[in-house]
């Protein structure tokens, strides 16, 4: 498996010709991209159409559900749990910035969505961020936005066990860069990531915390993602906007494999 994940976040955006589209796009685009794992998150009402229409041997590409809900099956008007996606994607995001303030979810919800992926054999890739920046130009550390962080992060992991590390992502997505023009600089988002480790290796042993893997997200595209894959300590990518511009995406999978 590779080491860095770059997970393309469709949101909202594609009707579904649009997506056909895109899917089609991808499969020529990322044709010769060896190297890292992408995960293709198409909006829940066209994997089925996505998937099918995917029929392409590229090992390194999978699908990711944009999010999933924890019961696996019931009375739960709109919602897709895990054991209902789990034979179509390997990958769900969970607690994105967007549903934890359009829908209000909860890090105890999270956590049952992450929880729930791994009972049914999905990778939940983990959004955290804080809200206002968490440092400032010197290098100081906001407290309030640190607790928040640092919360969502353990709340988000916890009961989950050391051995299953391996199969979760973290995708540190600060909520002031997401789907505006100011990403974080690339320091910036090292600096962070550094301190969620730092964190995370309260409670977790070093040698485990090494095949948990930790993405930036937040306007990565195909100009600025070099500055960050300089970086070995930063796995991967969750891309929004850029990520349904089949040319741009495949370019950004090609720098973070041979960075
Ligand atoms: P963006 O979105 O790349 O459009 O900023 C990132 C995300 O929401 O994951």
């Amino acid at each position: 498996m590779s080491r860095r994940l770059i997970v393309g976040n469709w949101k909202m955006y594609p009707t579904l010709s649009d997506a056909l589209v895109l899917t089609s796009s991808l499969k020529t685009a990322l044709e010769g991209v060896k190297g890292v794992e992408i995960a293709l998150a198409p909006p829940t009402p066209w994997l089925v159409p996505v998937v099918e229409s995917w029929h392409h041997k590229l090992e390194n590409v999978h699908f990711a559900a944009q999010d999933i809900w924890p019961h696996d099956q019931g009375a739960y008007t709109g919602q897709a749990s895990a054991f209902l996606l789990k034979n179509l994607v390997s990958y769900a995001i969970v607690g994105h910035s967007e549903r934890r303030s359009y829908v209000g979810e909860d890090n105890d919800l999270i956590n049952d969505k992450v929880h729930a992926c791994l009972r049914w054999g999905i990778k939940p890739i983990l959004c955290v961020g804080e809200t206002k920046r968490l440092l400032d130009a010197d290098g100081n550390t906001d407290s309030y936005q640190w607790s928040r962080l640092s919360i969502q992060l353990m709340e988000g992991l916890s009961g989950i066990k050391e051995e299953d590390l391996a199969k979760v992502s973290v995708a540190y997505e600060p909520v002031w860069a997401v789907g505006t023009k100011r990403p974080a600089t690339p320091e910036y988002a090292l600096e962070v990531i550094g301190r969620l480790r730092e964190k995370l290796s309260e409670k977790y042993p070093r040698r485990a915390l090494g095949e948990l893997r930790i993405l930036y997200g937040g306007d990565v595209d195909v100009q600025n993602a070099a500055g960050f894959m300089k970086y070995p300590e930063i796995d991967g990518f969750l891309l929004g906007r850029e990520a349904v511009h089949a040319r741009n995406f495949a370019k950004v999978c090609s720098t973070a494999a041979s960075l």
